[in-house]
């Protein structure tokens, strides 16, 4: 197969969803739908979904690398697909949103009975960001659902997107009866027997055959239809792929993943709607997936938690051209050329071995401490570097002490180290050194992975003494505005990155926004500059 049609055929998406909405569900599904019968259940599967913080300690050890790094790749219908897992429940953490920077577009999960929820919204953010195509599945249909116009319109308000649904389901619940094609004019019909492998009964009605219609849905059902349909149709937004492409319209699928219905409907809209690999931005200009030679960027660190084997991976989205495990291949900011070590790509809790891939494709190799996250990869003629990775905002904070004085060095290393690896975020009082550092962390397991890694691996026990803040903010024109003089609420605390940027601490959102109205001209994201 030539180059540009291997390229052309992948699909590279990360699912996002509140914890319990469905996510795993889902993706186990369309493994099925690959032929992958027997991954379906190994991907992250309940034991491990729900454990506690100190079996994720083991589990980390057992396997020897991170539960939560996997990229799943299978084929269908001459595609090759690869998803991205992004870690949720207590291993969220900054590494779910950098997992995003690697993914050409988002699916979207939601619960039809809860709608959008909070981590929902803040993965939608990072994929809003990058103005990625976003995909939505409304889950558990054969559960009671909210009213689809509510819905709708829930994720337009809330996450300013319109939606387009590319099907409409009948009732919900007990008295789900399908989904309404909207294109075809077809009903599709939803029986109860699909769990897991068994083909269920699912029967396609054309609309206009109004005697089937009724015999299926009954009379009360239909009538309802008709008149959401009408409805809609005044009010709705129309399809329009551009704006899907641009991340503007999300199309909207309804379905149920526990009981198999709805998926590979989506999963075939989703692959001839969602792009093929994007083009990506770099110092070069943007660089074709297709016409350059092989380039890649790192995106994510994962340092091994086993103690023997200080080991780290880390893991590229190959963005152009073709790998070759044999090639020697630049590291750009390291300015040296080198062989990747153990290319390999990670399913659930398997490694394969890689000889090669293509863009789109995402890589782990073996690195001995070199690799930093935003660090490009390339056997381009001219060194190209692409654009770096942002911090996302921390969302908890905690004072860090080492206890035993005498320990200070490795203190500093270990932390230093880890927080390169992108796990935690470090800070420091304005013009004070690093006796006493504060930690910010998305996930507050981080808080417990320090810990453990720096008693474990640096031999430094430490104190944390946890922080009210909550929300933080890097000072977007910190060279024009006089840091010392700004006028915030009280509960707002000064501090800096190791840089010596200003960032701002605070309590609450309404602080935030006071602090802006009390100082015109002052500009705030929640997004930190690319490393
Ligand atoms: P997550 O990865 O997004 O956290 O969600 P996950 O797939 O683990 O699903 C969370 C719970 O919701 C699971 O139930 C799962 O079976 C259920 N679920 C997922 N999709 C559907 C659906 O379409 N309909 C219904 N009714 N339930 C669904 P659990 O009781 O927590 O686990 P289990 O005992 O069923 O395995």
């Amino acid at each position: 197969m030539s180059l540009e049609k291997e390229i052309n055929r992948r699909r590279t998406f990360a699912i996002i969803s509140h914890p319990d909405a469905g996510k795993t569900t889902l993706t186990e599904k369309l493994l099925l739908y690959g032929g992958a019968i027997n991954l379906a259940g190994s991907v992250k599967g309940k034991a491990t979904a729900r454990h506690a913080v100190s079996d994720w300690m083991e589990i980390e050890k057992e396997r020897g690398i991170s539960v939560t790094s996997s990229v799943l790749q299978f084929e269908y219908d001459g595609f090759c697909i690869n998803i991205l897992d992004t870690p949720g429940h207590q291993d969220f953490s900054e590494d779910t949103y950098r997992t995003l920077m690697a993914a050409d577009s988002a699916v979207m999960v939601i619960d039809a009975s809860k709608g959008v929820e909070a981590q929902t919204r803040k993965l939608f953010k990072v994929c809003g960001m990058r103005g990625i195509p976003i995909f939505t599945f409304i889950n558990k249909m054969d559960r009671d659902a909210n009213e689809t116009l509510d819905l709708l319109d829930e994720i337009e308000k809330e996450l300013g997107i319109e939606t387009c649904p590319m099907n409409w389901p009948i009732g919900s619940g007990k008295n789900f009866k399908g989904v309404f094609d909207r294109r075809e004019k077809k009903i599709v019909t939803y029986s109860d027997t699909q769990k897991g492998t068994k083909e269920g009964e699912t029967h396609i009605i054309d609309y206009s055959d109004e005697a089937a219609v009724i015999d299926c849905i009954g009379t009360d059902a239909k009538d309802k239809l008709d008149e959401d349909m009408e409805l809609y149709d005044i009010a709705g937004a129309e399809f329009d792929l551009d704006r899907v492409r641009d991340g503007k319209l999300t199309p909207v699928f309804f379905g149920s993943a526990l009981t198999n219905f709805g998926v590979e409907i989506f999963l075939q809209n989703f692959l001839q709607m969602t792009t093929t690999p994007l083009a990506r931005h770099s110092d070069q200009g943007l660089i074709d997936p297709v016409e350059k030679p092989f380039s890649a960027f790192v995106f994510k660190i994962q340092a091994n938690m086993n103690k023997a084997h200080r080991d780290r991976i880390a893991f590229m989205r190959i963005c152009s051209g073709h790998f070759d495990a044999s090639e020697e291949v630049k590291h750009v900011q390291g300015n040296k050329n080198m062989r990747l070590l153990q290319p390999q790509q990670l399913m659930a809790s398997e490694r394969k071995i890689l000889e090669e891939a293509y863009a789109g494709d995402i890589i782990g190799v073996f690195d001995p401490g070199i690799f930093s996250i935003g660090d490009t990869i390339c056997n381009t003629k001219e060194n190209i570097k692409y654009d770096g990775i942002p911090t996302f905002a921390p969302e908890h904070f905690a004072r860090v002490r080492q206890i035993d004085t005498m320990k200070r060095k490795q203190f500093v290393k270990g932390i230093s180290q880890i927080a390169q690896e992108g796990a935690i975020q470090i800070f420091q009082e304005i013009s004070s050194g690093m006796e006493e550092i504060i930690v910010g962390v998305v996930g507050v397991l981080q808080f417990e992975v320090l810990k453990y890694r720096l008693e474990n691996e640096y031999n430094v026990e430490i104190r944390m003494e946890p922080l009210p803040y909550e929300h933080i903010r890097w000072i977007v024109n910190h060279e024009s505005v006089d840091v010392s003089k700004l006028s915030g609420t009280s509960d707002m605390k000064k501090i800096q990155d190791l840089k010596g940027n200003p960032l701002l601490l605070f309590v609450n959102a309404w602080s935030v926004g006071m602090t802006l109205d009390r100082n015109p001209g002052l500009e705030l994201s929640e997004f930190g500059n690319a490393m």
